[in-house]
C-alpha cells in the first residue's frame, strides 16, 4: 500500500481535476494525470485508474472505441489503461467482476467488501473494497474509473458522488462532447 503525501477536501481534489481539464485537451494525458492526482488526494487506496472499452474487432482500437449494442456476440471487454498502483489484471470480459459488471450494466459499483462480490477478480490480493464508475458519454460505453482499497468499506456516498462528479468532468472535456 502506498502513502500519499498530499491529502486533499473533495472540493480541492474537484478544484485540481478542473484545472487538470482545462489545461489540457487530450483524454489520454487526462487520465494519467486524474489517476495521479486521485491516487495521491485520496487517503487509503491502492489503486487507482482507467479501463477503456474494446470491442472485439480485428481494426487496430482508437483511443475510445464504442460499444455496439447489448448482445453478448462480439460484446468486447476493458483494456487497461492509464492507472497508479500495482501491475493490474489487462482485460477484464464485459459482466465479469466489479468492473466488468459495472461496464456492462453502466451502473457505479460500490462494494464495501470485494471478497463478497461474486466473480471479483483480484488482481491485487490487498484490496478490500471498491469503487467503479462507468465512463459513458451519449450513451456509449468508453470504459471505466476503477478505485481499490485495502480498506473494508472505505467509499462512502459521498466518495461515490464526489467521483462520479469528476467523471462528469472528464467526459464533458473529451473532444467533441458537449
Ligand atoms: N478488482 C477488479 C479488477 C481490476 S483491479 O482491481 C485493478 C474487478 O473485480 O473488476
Amino acid at each position: 500500500m502506498s502513502a500519499p503525501s498530499t491529502h486533499l477536501t473533495p472540493e480541492d481534489l474537484l478544484s485540481a481535476a478542473t484545472g487538470l481539464l482545462a489545461a489540457e485537451q487530450d483524454p489520454l494525458a487526462n487520465m494519467a494525470n486524474l489517476s495521479a492526482l486521485i491516487f495521491e488526494a485520496l487517503p487509503d487506496l491502492n489503486w487507482a485508474g482507467f479501463y477503456l472499452y474494446r470491442p472485439h474487432a480485428a481494426a487496430p482500437a482508437s483511443l475510445f472505441t464504442v460499444a455496439s449494442g447489448g448482445s453478448s456476440e462480439g460484446e468486447g471487454e476493458l483494456v487497461l489503461g492509464p492507472f497508479q498502483g500495482r501491475i493490474a489484471c489487462t482485460r477484464i470480459a464485459m459482466g465479469k467482476g466489479v468492473c466488468g459488471t459495472a461496464a456492462r450494466t453502466r451502473t457505479t459499483q460500490r462494494i464495501p467488501d470485494v471478497h463478497a462480490f461474486p466473480g471479483h477478480i483480484a488482481c491485487d490480493a490487498a484490496s478490500a473494497s471498491e469503487l467503479v464508475i462507468p465512463l459513458v458519454a451519449h450513451g456509449q460505453l468508453l470504459g471505466v474509473l476503477d478505485l481499490d482499497s485495502p480498506r473494508k468499506d472505505r467509499f462512502s456516498p459521498a466518495d461515490q458522488q464526489l467521483l462520479e462528479t469528476l467523471v462528469a468532468a472528464f467526459l464533458a472535456a473529451l473532444p467533441g462532447v458537449a
